[in-house]
C-alpha cells in the first residue's frame, strides 16, 4: 500500500486535500490522471448502465438534501456508527473496530483500555440555508445518492413512460462524517457513488438481484478488475437492514484486506413506501395492462467510484523487468490498466527532440490522434527513460516517430512509425493513417 500511495501522490492520481496546510482528515483531491481515471470508469458505468440500455434512464439530484427526505429514509434517526472515546489520548474510535488484548478492547492509538461506553454517531454532515440559523433552516449533505431517485420516483416516471422493469441510475457526490476514515481513499468523508435503482414487481426481485449481481461482476471484469481478486458475500439475514430481502456484497481484495467495493440489494418497497407515509404523495406505478395500481419493488446496485479507482490502481500495480537504455535489466513500475481505464491511451515520442522534422511530424501524429483519445507528448529524455514514465502510469500504447517515419530509410517506411505495447514491450511498425481505428479499437 505505501508504494501505491506514493506512486499516486508522485505522478499526479491522488493527493490529500488541503496539504499544504496539513491536510483535511478523510478527504482526497484527484491529480490529472486521478481525474482522468475516474472519469473513464464513470462514464463506461453510465455507458453500459444507462446509454447501452432502453430500460434505464439518469438523474443528477442536488446535494442538498431536505431533512424531511433523509427524517423519512431513517436517516436522521439511525444513520449511526457506535462511537467510543479512549480517556487516555482522547481519540474518538469506532466501537467495532478496537483492537483487542487477552480479551480487553483496547485503543488502536496508544493501547490505552480505560474507553467510555459505545454510543451512537450520526454519519450526516448537516448545514444551514439561509442566513437564519434556526431548526427550520437545516439542510444536510447527503449520505448516498439513491434518496433523490426515490424522492424523483414520479416525476422520472412522468416524464420517461417506463414501463416495469425499469431503473434509474445517478453518479454523484456523498458524504459521510466517517469517525475513522482509513486506508488511504477507501474510507473517506466526502465520496463519489454510481447507484442504479431499477424498479420492478415484488414477484421480480429476487431474480433480479440474482442478474444485477451478474451483470456487475461482468461490469468489473470489463474494466480489467482480476476476477479472482472479487469475492461475492452473501450478506446474512441477521446482518442486512431489515426490509432488505436480499444483499450480496462485492469484495475486493485490496492490499490491506478483503473489503466491499459495491452493495447489491433488494430493498423491497422500503423507501417508496416511507416516502408516502411521509409525504402524503403517491409514488405508484399503474400497470396498463393488468389494471393494478401497487407500489415498485427496487434492487439497488450501489457502488463507489473512489473505492473502484483504488482497486483499479492496486490491481494495475505491477514490477517487472526492462532493459535500460544500455539494455541493462532494470526493475521497471508498470500500471497494467485495462486500455479502456488508462488515464492517456497513447503517447507520441519523436526520437529527438532537436531535429525539427521529427517533431514537426510528431506534432501532426498527435493532432491525427486527439480526437479520438487522451494523447500525450513526450520529447524529453533517452526514449527508454520515456518508455518507462508512460510505463509507470499505464499508457497502453507509445508511438515513436523516427527516421524511417521521414522516409530517410526508404520509401516504403515513409509515413510510418513504431507502435510499442506497454505490457509486451512489443514494437510493431504501423502507417500513421491506421493509427487512429487500430488504437481506437483496443481501448473502446
Ligand atoms: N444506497 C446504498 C448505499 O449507500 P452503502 O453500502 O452505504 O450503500 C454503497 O454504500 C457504496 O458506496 C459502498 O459499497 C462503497 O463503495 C461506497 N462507500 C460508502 N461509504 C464510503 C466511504 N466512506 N468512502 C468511500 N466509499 C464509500
Amino acid at each position: 500500500m505505501e508504494k501505491i500511495v506514493s506512486l499516486c501522490k508522485r505522478r499526479g492520481f491522488i493527493f490529500q486535500s488541503s496539504e499544504i496546510y496539513g491536510g483535511l482528515n478523510g478527504v482526497w483531491d484527484y491529480g490529472p490522471l486521478g481525474v482522468e481515471l475516474k472519469n473513464n470508469l464513470k462514464q463506461y458505468w453510465w455507458q453500459v448502465t444507462v446509454r447501452d440500455r432502453d430500460d434505464v434512464i439518469g438523474l443528477d439530484g442536488a446535494i442538498l438534501t431536505h431533512p424531511a427526505v433523509l427524517k423519512a429514509s431513517g436517516h436522521v434517526d439511525t444513520f449511526t456508527d457506535p462511537m467510543v472515546d479512549c480517556r487516555t489520548c482522547k481519540a474518538r474510535l469506532r466501537a467495532d473496530q478496537l483492537s483487542e488484548k487477552n480479551g480487553v478492547k483496547q485503543c488502536p492509538n496508544c493501547g490505552g483500555k480505560d474507553l467510555t461506553e459505545a454510543r451512537p454517531f450520526n454519519l450526516m454532515f448537516q448545514t444551514q440555508m439561509g442566513a437564519s440559523a434556526d431548526p427550520a433552516s437545516i439542510a444536510y449533505l447527503r449520505p448516498e445518492t439513491a434518496q433523490s431517485i426515490f424522492v424523483q420516483f414520479k416525476n422520472v416516471l412522468d416524464v420517461s413512460r417506463k414501463k416495469l422493469p425499469f431503473g434509474i441510475a445517478q453518479i454523484g457526490k456523498a458524504f459521510r462524517n466517517e469517525i475513522n476514515p482509513r486506508n488511504f481513499t477507501f474510507r473517506s468523508r466526502e465520496f463519489e457513488q454510481m447507484e442504479l435503482e431499477y424498479f420492478c414487481r415484488p414477484e421480480q426481485g429476487m431474480d433480479l438481484l440474482a442478474y444485477w449481481l451478474k451483470e456487475r461482476i461482468k461490469f468489473y471484469e470489463e474494466i480489467g478488475i482480476s476476477r479472482k481478486r472479487l469475492h461475492i458475500l452473501d450478506v446474512p439475514e441477521k446482518e442486512r437492514a431489515f426490509y432488505s430481502k436480499g444483499t450480496f456484497d462485492i469484495e475486493y481484495e485490496f492490499p490491506f484486506g478483503r473489503q466491499e467495493l459495491e452493495g447489491v440489494a433488494y430493498r423491497t418497497d422500503y423507501d417508496l413506501q416511507q416516502h408516502i407515509k411521509a409525504s402524503g404523495k403517491t409514488l405508484d406505478y399503474f400497470d396498463e395492462e393488468t389494471k393494478e395500481r401497487f407500489v415498485p419493488h427496487v434492487v439497488e446496485p450501489s457502488a463507489g467510484v473512489d473505492r473502484t479507482v483504488l482497486a483499479l490502481i492496486c490491481d494495475a500495480y505491477a514490477e517487472d523487468t526492462a532493459p535500460d537504455e544500455k539494455g541493462k535489466m532494470e526493475t521497471r513500475i508498470v500500471m497494467r490498466f485495462h486500455p479502456r481505464m488508462a488515464p492517456i491511451k497513447c503517447a507520441i515520442f519523436p526520437l529527438l527532440r532537436n531535429k525539427e522534422s521529427l517533431v514537426t511530424k510528431a506534432r501532426q501524429v498527435q493532432a491525427i490522434l486527439r480526437p479520438h483519445m487522451n494523447v500525450f507528448y513526450d520529447e524529453g529524455g533517452a526514449i527508454g527513460r520515456r518508455y518507462r514514465r508512460q510505463d509507470e502510469i499505464g499508457t497502453p500504447f507509445g508511438v515513436t516517430i523516427d527516421f524511417e517515419t521521414l522516409g530517410e530509410k526508404g520509401e516504403e517506411l515513409r509515413d510510418t512509425v513504431t507502435l510499442r505495447d506497454r505490457d509486451s514491450m512489443k514494437q510493431e511498425r504501423v502507417a500513421i493513417k491506421d493509427l487512429p481505428q487500430l488504437i481506437s479499437s483496443k481501448i473502446r
